[in-house]
C-alpha cells in the first residue's frame, strides 16, 4: 500500500463517521478532523500520505486547507470532496494542487476508486524518483570531475541540497565551473524534466532586464505588440539560474526579493499576477558581501539567496584534478573533430599541472582544445600548449657561467639573456616566432640574438 496513512477533514460529523469506517476496513490508518486549522495542525505534526477534505469548511476552507497543505506537506496527496453547489471551489482547489475530487453525495466504491488511482499515481511517481537516481547516480554526478576535497565536499552539498527547493548561491572565480555545478543540481532533482533556464544578469541591457525575468503585457511599452511570458514563467516547474547576479541593478533588486518570498510575478504593465514554481540558483564570479558592504547589492536580497553557499575553488587550489580534467578534455574534443584519441606527453602534463590558470578550468579546456588542433603526433609535447603556460616552466637557477668574482651586471644579463633563449627554444622544439611569443621579444630581435650568441 502506497498511501498508508490519511487525514480527512469535515464539518459534517456523519461523512467522517463514514469515511473512517470504510477507509480503517481496507486497511489504512485514518485520522479525522472537523475544519481546516486543526487539518493543518496534524499535517504539520504527522507525516500523511493523503489528505481528503472536504471544500466548504468553518474556519479555514477546502481552498486555504489546500495551499497551506501544500507548503506544509508537499508529499501529501491532495484530494477534495465537493457537494453540489461548491464545484467552483473544487476546481480551484485542483489548480492549486489537489489531485481528484470526490462529488457528494457518494458510494463507497467511489472513494476507493479515487484512493486507488492516487496510489497508482504516487507509485509511478515514486518508481520515476528511484530510476532517475539510479540514471544519475550511474552517470556519476553529471559531467562533474570532483576530486579534490574541496570538491568533494561541494559535491557532497549538492547531492544534499538537489532535492530540495532550497536557493544556493554558487560562488567562484570565472571558469571554476559554476555552471556545470547548477545543471548538476537541477539534474539530481525532482525538477531534472523540467526547464534548466540560465540568465546572465550582466548581459542584459538593464531597460530590459525586468521584461526578460518578469514578462510584458501586451502594449506595456513601445514595441511591446505582444504579451510575452519572462523567464520565471519559462522555467515554471524547474530550475532558473541567476548568472551574474552580482550585476543586477540595484533598483531591479526589491522586484526580485518580492518573486522569492512570494513565489508570484507580475508581468511587466500587467496588475495581475501569477503563480510560479521555480527553484532559484544564482551564481556569481565577484564577492558579494563586498558589494552588500558598498552598497551595491542589497542585503536582504543577499541573505534570501545564499541559504545554501558554495564556493568553487580556483583550479590552481585544486591542481591534482587537472590530469582527469585534461583527460576528459582530450576526449570530449578528440571526438568532437574526428581525430584518433590523443594522450599528454609526461612534460606537457607537468605544465599544465604547474601553470596558474587565472582563467581556471575553462582556460585548461581551451588550452586542451588548441593543442589538439596544433598537434600532430599522438602525444601532445608541450609546443603545443598556449605561451603562458610554457612560461610558467621552472623558474630559472642562477645563471652558473658566471666566474663567483665576475660582478659585471653587463656580462650576467647577457648569460641570463642567452639561457633564456636556449630555453625558450627547447620549449617551443625549436620555432622562433613562439620562442619569440614566450620571451616578449620581436622575431627580428630574437633572430639577430642567436645569431650574435651562437645559439642553434
Ligand atoms: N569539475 C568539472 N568537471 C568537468 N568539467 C568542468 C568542471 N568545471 C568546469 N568544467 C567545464 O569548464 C567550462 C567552464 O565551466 P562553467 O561555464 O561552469 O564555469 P563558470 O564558473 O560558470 O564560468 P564564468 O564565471 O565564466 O561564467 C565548461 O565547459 C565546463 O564543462
Ligand atoms: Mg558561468
Amino acid at each position: 500500500m502506497v498511501l498508508r496513512s490519511i487525514l480527512i477533514a469535515d464539518d459534517e460529523e456523519s461523512i467522517r463517521h463514514v469515511l473512517v469506517v470504510l477507509l480503517e476496513g481496507r486497511g489504512y490508518q485514518v485520522r479525522a478532523v472537523a475544519d481546516g486549522e486543526e487539518a493543518l495542525r496534524e499535517l504539520q505534526a504527522r507525516d500523511y500520505d493523503a489528505l481528503v477534505t472536504d471544500v466548504r469548511m468553518p474556519k479555514m476552507d477546502g481552498l486555504q486547507l489546500v495551499r497551506a497543505a501544500q507548503a506544509a506537506s508537499p508529499e501529501t496527496t491532495i484530494i477534495v470532496m465537493s457537494a453540489y453547489g461548491s464545484h467552483e471551489l473544487a476546481i480551484e482547489a485542483m489548480k492549486a494542487g489537489a489531485y481528484d475530487y470526490l462529488g457528494k453525495p457518494f458510494r463507497p466504491d467511489e472513494v476507493l476508486l479515487v484512493l486507488r488511482k492516487a496510489e497508482e499515481r504516487e507509485r509511478l511517481r515514486l518508481e520515476n524518483l528511484r530510476l532517475r537516481r539510479e540514471i544519475s547516480r550511474a552517470r556519476g554526478p553529471g559531467q562533474l570531475i570532483a576530486e579534490a576535497p574541496a570538491m568533494r565536499e561541494v559535491m557532497r552539498v549538492v547531492e544534499k541540497v538537489a532535492p530540495t527547493t532550497t536557493t544556493v548561491l554558487i560562488e567562484g572565480e570565472s571558469g571554476t565551473g559554476k555552471e556545470v555545478v547548477a545543471r548538476a543540481l537541477h539534474e539530481l532533482s525532482p525538477r531534472a524534466e523540467r526547464p534548466f533556464v540560465a540568465v546572465n544578469c550582466g548581459s542584459i541591457p538593464e531597460a530590459l532586464i525586468e521584461s526578460e525575468l518578469f514578462g510584458h503585457a501586451k502594449g506595456a511599452f513601445t514595441n511591446a505588440r505582444t504579451a510575452k511570458r519572462g523567464l520565471f514563467e519559462e522555467a515554471d516547474g524547474g530550475t532558473l539560474l541567476l548568472d551574474e547576479v552580482g550585476e543586477l541593478p540595484l533598483p531591479l533588486q526589491p522586484a526580485l526579493l518580492r518573486v522569492l518570498q512570494e513565489s508570484e510575478i507580475r508581468r511587466v504593465g500587467d496588475s495581475r499576477v501569477t503563480k510560479v514554481d521555480v527553484r532559484i540558483l544564482a551564481a556569481t564570479n565577484r564577492d558579494l558581501a563586498q558589494l552588500v558592504q558598498a552598497g551595491r547589492f542589497r542585503e536582504d536580497l543577499y541573505y534570501r539567496l545564499n541559504v545554501v553557499g558554495l564556493k568553487l575553488p580556483p583550479l590552481r587550489e585544486r591542481a591534482e584534478e587537472i590530469p582527469a580534467l585534461s583527460a576528459r578534455f582530450l576526449e570530449r574534443h578528440g571526438t568532437r573533430s574526428g581525430v584518433a584519441p590523443r594522450r599528454l606527453s609526461q612534460n606537457a602534463l607537468e605544465l599544465l599541472v604547474r601553470y596558474r590558470w587565472p582563467g581556471n578550468v575553462r582556460e585548461l579546456e581551451n588550452a586542451l582544445e588548441r593543442a589538439l588542433v596544433l598537434s600532430e603526433e599522438d602525444e601532445i609535447e608541450p609546443e603545443a600548449l598556449p605561451a603562458p603556460v610554457l612560461a610558467s616552466a621552472e623558474p630559472l637557477p642562477v645563471p652558473s657561467a658566471l666566474d663567483p668574482g665576475d660582478f659585471s651586471v653587463k656580462r650576467a644579463q647577457r648569460v641570463l639573456e642567452a639561457d633564456l633563449i636556449r630555453r625558450a627554444l627547447q620549449q617551443t622544439a625549436g620555432n622562433r616566432t613562439r620562442a619569440a611569443e614566450l620571451l616578449e621579444l620581436s622575431p627580428r630581435a630574437l633572430l639577430y640574438k642567436i645569431r650574435e650568441y651562437g645559439l642553434t
